[in-house]
């Protein structure tokens, strides 16, 4: 189911675009949806993957909820018809007017990192008469073993409330009027594919949950953000992530208390698969000791090799020939505007169709407008 679509097709539409494998999407929230029911947990899709309009339209008529972390990102959610009682808005650094606009349409949760971030939350929220819920961001100083750019909860990170700070915080929430405990929020990273790394954010959680009911407070909610790592090896063969693995962790070592629930923020697994970057060889050039297919994809398209040294796996749609080496580039003046090097491709000429594969998460929506070049189109599995 991984990626279906006769290559004449994908040939007719203007290169560089995102295809999207709309069956699969589907497919793949039907899982999550499964599994998560199982246990009651409830999911609130983390926008920042993909806000394209049909895949968040997707994901709305699925049921799940809307993880933000922007104004805009809260307004999208909105429009797209997310309920604001199942819209949650984390980041380190909202804005008054972020806030404002979190307050004026009662979203469910603001996931705070700060103590002056509470206190200004408090202040905005008095200032309309509002009660604002929150939910604290603890960083647990989990190790997600993932890329360093993607690793969130190590003390040394920038996110959440460090544990030795907990103490301050509690004191100062009691005398906030404005604003109400609901939940104690953590994430500890992306592309996390080792599940121990989940086991010990339950232990962790496990242990500060035992801290809160020993000062006389019981959240409502635990939510343990999202990092759910894709196969970028091996796409068709692991179209679908292991939910029920993921949320078996949880329910096995994570010790709810009576009527607490439990909520996630996934993101990349939800739909990472099911997105394509396509593109077009335009030059075969031969370099010093390699030979560079230079497609018309680039950088400013899918920003995660440059940025991450993260793998896609490439592949000639259009040839059928013995294989050979390719350094795979961008047209973009950066060196780092590579896709992979010393990749193996069927012998590549001028025109072929080449797909960049997993890039539905934190690929369009990264894109940029970098040499000013446009941003790529979109086209879908049951449009095209
Ligand atoms: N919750 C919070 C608080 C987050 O910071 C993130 C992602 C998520 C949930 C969703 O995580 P996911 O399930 O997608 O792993 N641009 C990078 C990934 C950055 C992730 C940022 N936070 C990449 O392309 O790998």
């Amino acid at each position: 189911m991984g990626f279906n679509l006769p290559v004449d097709r994908l040939s007719q539409q203007q290169t560089p675009y995102y295809y999207y494998n709309m069956e699969l999407l589907n497919a793949t929230l039907d899982a999550v949806r499964t599994e998560a029911n199982e246990y009651g947990f409830k999911v609130h899709y983390a926008i920042k993957a993909n806000a394209n309009d049909r895949v968040l339209g997707a994901i709305k008529n699925a049921g799940f909820g809307a993880d933000c972390v922007s104004g805009n990102e809260v307004k999208k959610a909105l429009e797209t018809g997310f309920n604001s009682d199942s819209v949650v808005f984390a980041g380190v650094g909202k804005a008054d007017w972020e806030i404002n606009l979190g307050l004026e349409n009662d979203i469910a949760c603001f996931n705070v990192e700060s103590i002056p971030e509470l206190e200004i939350i408090n202040e905005l929220a008095e200032k309309k008469g509002k009660i604002a819920k929150v939910a604290l961001r603890i960083n647990p100083n989990v190790n997600a073993n993932t890329h360093h750019y993607i690793t969130t909860g190590l003390e040394e990170n920038k996110f959440g409330i460090n544990q030795w700070d907990l103490e301050n915080v509690i004191e100062v929430l009691a005398q906030l009027k404005n604003v109400e405990l609901e939940g104690i929020h953590f994430h500890i990273g992306s592309q996390i594919t080792d599940l121990l790394s989940f086991k010990d954010l339950c232990l962790r959680v496990n242990e500060l949950q035992k801290w809160f009911i020993s000062h006389h407070i019981f959240p409502k909610v635990v939510n343990v953000g999202g990092g759910l790592g894709i196969d970028y090896e091996q796409p068709d063969e692991n179209a679908i992530p292991d939910f029920k693995s993921f949320f078996r962790v949880f329910d096995e070592f994570l010790e709810l208390k009576p009527g607490q629930e439990l909520h996630f923020e996934l993101g990349r697994s939800m739909v990472g698969q099911c997105g394509t970057l396509i593109s077009r060889v335009l030059y075969i050039k031969n370099g010093v000791n390699t030979k560079f297919a230079i497609i018309d994809a680039g950088m400013s398209d899918l920003i995660r090799p440059a940025l991450y040294q993260a793998y896609h796996k490439i592949e000639n749609l259009s040839s059928t020939q013995a294989t050979e080496k390719y350094d795979v580039v961008g047209p973009i003046c950066e060196s780092s505007d590579c896709f992979g090097k010393a990749v193996d491709l069927p012998k590549t000429d001028r025109g072929d169709i080449i797909a960049i594969r997993s890039t539905g998460a934190y690929g369009e929506i990264m894109a940029n407008r970098y040499n000013l070049r446009e941003l790529p189109s979109a086209y879908y599995s049951d449009e095209i």
